[in-house]
């Protein structure tokens, strides 16, 4: 009998001095398993004297069920504290600072030709649209380019085999525009435009803004003033500029805007930055307009030209080539 209480006592101190669950596990095969030493005491009652077997008996089954109740305390304070660990290396720490992704920012023409359709917005244009792709009578034909008219070289145009073309300018917006509408029209024309052209301030790919205004009042003195305005507010300071005489076969008389520009490289020029001029006759006519009731007067200005010139930058190729370091200074 004393042989059994000590057993179990022992049984009952080794529980509570292991200290992992697989131990622990071990420790409750070792003694209520098939072999195990509880069982064993079990099976041994056989050999006991008859008097002796039943409280033999009833001590061992007891004890039995104390060690299968301590396991099972112990097994369950093991758990609690592996969690606790867990919990504890696993901790999120909220204060640490978060690892931030790569942000993309506005590439600078768009962001330029933004500001500039942004102002002319204020001053009541309207935002219209056209094709890329035109046919040879939006982009020539109705701005009074004759067949064969040596206007036309000068657009080094990107041609289909089907006779459409990429558009060179974004003049053909202003026919789109102008077609079954009574002025007054006041629009602007955003958008891409191609020549077969490259160099330091020419790109095959560049961006126009089209400006048109249509009304029974409108002149000369209110294009250059409308121009000479704009240019202010978009640099915000000033600059040198000079209206030059030129020429396009859609506006009579027409002009170029040049802006003094300082290359970079220490030496200064003009640059030019726009064409307009008086709406000519023929085109309103071609829109079915009234050439003596309605006068007009529209511009075509280079985004790119703006961009170089805001930015200080001396070729226009750049703002093309995606070089990540030029891009992120304006992100
Ligand atoms: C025109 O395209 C006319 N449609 C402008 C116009 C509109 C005149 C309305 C009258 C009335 P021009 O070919 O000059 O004109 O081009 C206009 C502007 O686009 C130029 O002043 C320049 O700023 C820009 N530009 C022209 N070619 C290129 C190019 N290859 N790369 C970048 N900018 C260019
Ligand atoms: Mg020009």
């Amino acid at each position: 009998m004393s042989d059994i209480e000590t057993q179990i006592r022992d049984a009952l101190a080794d529980i509570q001095q292991t200290d992992s669950l697989d131990a622990l596990q071990a420790l409750r095969v070792s003694l209520l398993g098939k072999s195990g030493s509880i069982t064993a005491q079990l099976k041994s009652l056989g050999k006991l004297a008859p008097e002796e077997r039943k409280a033999a008996g009833a001590a061992i089954n007891q004890g039995k069920v104390r060690i299968a109740q301590a396991l099972d305390e112990r097994r369950g304070a093991l758990a609690d504290k592996v969690l606790e660990q867990r919990l504890a290396s696993e901790r999120v720490d909220v204060t640490l600072p978060g690892r931030d992704g790569a942000r993309g920012g506005i590439h600078p023409i768009q962001r330029v030709l933004e500001r500039i359709a942004y102002i002319f917005e204020r001053l009541g244009y309207q935002r219209a649209e056209g094709p890329e792709i035109e046919d040879d009578w939006h982009n020539f034909e109705a701005l009074n380019f004759p067949p064969h008219h040596p206007a036309r070289a000068m657009h080094d145009t990107f041609y289909f085999p089907d006779g459409r073309l990429l558009r060179t300018h974004t003049s053909p917006v202003q026919i789109r525009a102008l077609m079954g509408r009574t002025p007054p029209v006041r629009i602007i024309a955003p958008g891409k435009v191609y020549r077969s052209d490259s160099d330091q301030t020419h790109s095959p790919m560049f961006h126009q803004i089209e400006g048109l205004l249509v009304d029974e009042t409108s002149s000369f003195a209110d294009l250059k003033g409308t121009l000479a305005a704009f240019v202010r507010a978009f640099f915000e300071r000033d600059f040198e500029m000079r209206f030059r005489p030129s020429f396009f076969p859609f506006t009579e008389p027409s002009a170029e805007l040049d802006i003094r520009w300082d290359t970079g490289d220490g030496s200064e020029r003009w640059m030019e930055v726009l064409g307009c001029g008086m709406v000519h006759p023929k085109v309103l006519e071609h829109c079915g307009i009234d050439p003596e009731r309605y006068t007009g007067f529209a511009f075509g200005l280079g985004v790119e030209r703006f961009a170089m010139l805001r930015y200080g930058v001396g070729d226009l190729r750049v703002f093309f080539e995606n070089d990540m370091r030029f891009l992120r200074q304006f992100a």
